[in-house]
Order: C-alpha cells, then sequence, then structure tokens
C-alpha cells in the first residue's frame, strides 16, 4: 500500500529541516532529511572518491557516521548534485522511503517537483537569503565552526544559484506547493503553520 507523502523543499536554512522533523514527530511518520545523501556523497568526492561510483555505492548507515553538516561537505554536496547520474542513483531510495507504512516526510530540493511528484502535501519552505544565513551562522558557530556572516551569506547565495540554475532537478517550488515564508515568523508560528496545512489534507 501506498504511504503517505509530506514533501518539503527549499533553499538552505530556510527552516526545512526544523519544520520537517517537528512534523513527523507530531503525525508518528517517518522523516529522511534528503540533503544528507548529497552530503555523504560530497565528503566521499572530498576523500578522493569519484561522485557517480560514490551514489552508486552509498549506504544508509553512511548518513548517520560523522558530521555531515559542516560548510565545506555542503558546498561539496551542492557540486554533486548537479551531476544527473548522482541523482538517478539515489532516486529510487528516496522513493521507496517514501512509500513506507505509516507516512513519511522527506525533506531537499526536488522532493515535490522530481521524487515525490504525487506527494500528499508539498510545501516549499523559504525566508530571504539574509534571514537565512544569519541562521546557519548561528547554527555553525554554536558548533564552534570557524566561519564569519559574510561568509555564510557568501555560501549561502553561492549555494541557492548552483541549486536553482543546474539544469536536472533544479530548486522550485511545485505547481501544487503552498509557500512557507519563515523570514518573520517564528519557529513555533511555521511548525503550527505547516501543521495546519497538512491537517487540511488527512
Ligand atoms: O539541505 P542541505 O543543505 O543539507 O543540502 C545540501 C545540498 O544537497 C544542497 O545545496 C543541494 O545542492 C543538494 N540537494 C539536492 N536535492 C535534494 C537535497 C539536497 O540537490 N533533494
Amino acid at each position: 500500500e501506498q504511504g503517505y507523502t509530506v514533501a518539503i523543499d527549499g533553499p538552505a536554512a530556510a527552516g526545512k529541516g526544523t519544520i520537517s522533523k517537528a512534523v513527523a514527530a507530531h503525525f508518528g511518520f517517518a522523516h529522511l532529511d534528503t540533503g544528507l545523501l548529497y552530503r555523504a556523497v560530497g565528503r566521499r568526492m572530498l576523500q578522493g572518491e569519484e561522485p557517480v561510483t560514490a551514489a552508486q555505492s552509498l549506504t544508509a548507515e553512511e548518513l548517520g557516521q560523522g558530521d555531515l553538516r559542516t560548510a565545506e561537505i555542503a558546498k561539496a554536496a551542492s557540486k554533486v548534485a548537479v551531476i544527473p547520474e548522482v541523482r538517478s542513483a539515489l532516486v529510487d531510495f528516496q522513493r521507496a522511503f517514501a512509500r513506507r507504512v505509516g507516512g513519511a516526510v522527506l525533506d531537499g530540493r526536488d522532493i515535490g517537483t522530481v521524487i515525490c511528484r504525487n506527494a500528499e502535501v508539498k510545501l516549499f519552505v523559504t525566508a530571504s537569503a539574509e534571514v537565512r544565513a544569519e541562521r546557519r551562522y548561528l547554527e555553525l558557530a554554536a558548533k564552534g565552526d570557524d566561519v564569519s556572516r559574510e561568509q555564510v551569506l557568501a555560501d549561502v547565495k553561492e549555494r541557492d544559484a548552483r541549486d536553482a540554475e543546474r539544469s536536472t532537478a533544479p530548486m522550485k517550488p511545485a505547481v501544487d506547493a503552498v509557500l512557507l515564508d519563515t523570514s518573520d515568523l517564528s519557529v513555533d508560528a511555521a511548525l503550527a503553520r505547516a501543521i495546519e496545512v497538512i491537517e487540511m489534507t488527512l
């Protein structure tokens, strides 16, 4: 039987991760942060491996091993993510996850447009580049990453441009996605809105 799927897309640090995790907990759905797949491939590329080979041999265990949420790995991830063969190697895993009985939340860039075009709910979560960079800066600084605000803003803008302009599965809202701009919303307010949208389709 086909599971119930919530697709959450949007640019870096818009609040997708926080919202996805909380939505999954609220409804008892499983959650997959699909950025981790590209980050794991990016990490393998940084270790000298060819990205397509890395994507084809990726294991679920790797996603939980070590810290994939560094600025260096984020950049590598957005580079491997433009390669069509890397993207296609990761499709089956994502679709199988989406079909889980009991419901699933997947967050990424192309979930509503490519991976799960038939998702019951699609959200596109955005915020201004400045707000997103500040959030990401605080996150990285709290972990002890040695980064500056200016550098984080430049990185966020560079990554957005690469994600939005690539020819395979560019980041964009699905035509049937509900837009959620979190620039002026608290985490609680953004989450309440996401839950409200999902409840309308349950
Ligand atoms: O979401 P996160 O910042 O972890 O994603 C890292 C990179 O992986 C993104 O900048 C994007 O290039 C790529 N990605 C993607 N498609 C997804 C998820 C992530 O291309 N569904």
